[in-house]
């Protein structure tokens, strides 16, 4: 679904598109969105089109693989999860085009280390991709719930990973 009504002033037509999705841990939400946009993108066959990483805004998990448990889950839908936790760094904000937080804790953390305001204007909300009949607003951190709480940040990245891709590539195509 093109979602109309985003803007998204640095979206790049002649280049690759650089997007960082960002959560609290690195573990959980923000490595099963790198993964399933992968996955979104090279269903697609636009993998030659797109820079796709992530990033925490906190740096507990630094150096460690994805979550046991958002891997099992993330598994079964044939997602491999394999990135390495890292924090978000300065230079994201000159080096990616759009800048994903999970929820409304990461967009204020972001938007506080953001070296300028013109660079601010990277960061959405990962929800603002959502179809518009969602029931959320944000990702819901699922580190202390159980399996429920994985299966849904999936539902919701599923959805999400979708759009973004349709409304990325509708501005690119328009540029
Ligand atoms: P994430 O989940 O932000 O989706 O990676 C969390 C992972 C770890 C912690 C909190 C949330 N933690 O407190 O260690």
């Amino acid at each position: 679904m093109i979602l109309e009504n985003l803007k998204l002033p640095y979206i790049p037509s002649e280049r690759p598109v650089k997007v960082l999705f960002v959560c609290l841990g690195n573990i959980c939400r923000s490595p099963a969105a790198e993964g399933m946009m992968k996955e979104t993108v090279k269903e697609h066959h636009a993998s030659h089109d797109w820079e796709i990483d992530s990033a925490g805004t906190a740096s507990y998990h630094a150096g460690d693989l994805p979550d046991s448990r958002m891997r099992t889950h993330a598994l079964r839908r044939g997602l491999v999860l394999d990135h390495i936790c890292r924090k978000v760094k300065p230079s994201d904000y000159e080096k990616f085009d759009l800048i994903i937080g999970m929820d409304d804790a990461n967009i204020s953390d972001l938007v506080d280390r953001a070296p300028s305001p013109d660079l601010e204007k990277k960061i959405v909300r990962m929800a603002d991709f959502f179809s518009p009949n969602s029931s959320y607003d944000y990702v819901p951190d699922p580190y202390y719930e159980g399996a429920e709480g994985f299966e849904l940040v999936l539902d919701l990245l599923a959805d999400a990973t979708l759009n973004l891709f349709d409304t990325v590539e509708a501005v690119r195509g328009k540029k």
